[in-house]
């Protein structure tokens, strides 16, 4: 039986997701997994200092470097099977990996939604975009979800979600950073170390 999970958290922005994950670790909130690795698919993201700061061992596979999506991938999948990861935490990870990835990894993967899944998710629904429809649309109520990943754009089995007040005079940018603040910051290590926890057992 393992006693800890190998992590991968994928990442391509600013990485708040990210430090959501170090700073629960380092609280010992995570006590069944170990990020051991960091992976950039856009080069110079923040997310990659935050990981260096914590002494995590980061790699980068921009998407601009490969012309075919299958190149991109097979990047990803060296540096995963280097380091035996078991989880893969998309954070902020913007593009979609193919059904052909997610066999090949052997790993459970988890993604953070900025919404309430069925709503403002699939092709096209990530970051800001996510909170300019749901203002758009006039939702009272947004939030997050965490979900494992399947070879449908956010349509894998939902692990936690949050609910979060949408105020009138919300804008995207403020709507975004209640949201991370009140639901993606707590969900994402919680249903991080629930999946370890059953990955465990599973071993
Ligand atoms: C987060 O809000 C995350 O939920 C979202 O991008 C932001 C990344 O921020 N992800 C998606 O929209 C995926 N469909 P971060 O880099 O600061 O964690």
């Amino acid at each position: 039986m393992l006693n800890k999970i190998n992590i991968a958290v994928l990442v391509g922005g600013g990485g708040t997701n990210l430090q959501a994950l170090l700073d629960a670790a380092d609280r010992g909130e995570i006590p069944s997994g170990n990020i051991s690795l960091v992976i950039s698919g856009k080069e110079g993201a923040y997310a990659l200092e935050r990981a260096k700061k914590h002494n995590v061992p980061t790699a980068t596979a921009d998407r601009k470097w490969y012309e075919k999506q299958e190149d991109f991938e097979e990047a990803i999948l060296s540096s995963l099977k280097e380091n035996n990861i078991r989880l893969i935490v998309l954070a902020g990870f913007m593009w979609i990996l193919s059904a052909d990835f997610i066999e090949k990894s052997g790993c459970k993967i988890i993604n953070v939604h900025p919404a309430l899944i069925p709503s403002f998710c699939g092709k096209g629904f990530y970051g800001l975009k996510v909170h300019e429809a749901a203002l758009e649309y006039g939702v009272k109520v947004s939030g997050a979800t965490v979900h494992f990943v399947n070879e449908i754009p956010d349509g894998g089995q939902i692990i936690m979600q949050k609910a979060v007040d949408v105020l009138d005079d919300d804008t995207p940018e403020t709507l975004q950073k209640r949201i991370m603040e009140q639901a993606e910051w707590k969900l994402l290590p919680a249903a991080t170390q629930k999946v370890c926890e059953e990955l465990i057992k599973e071993s």
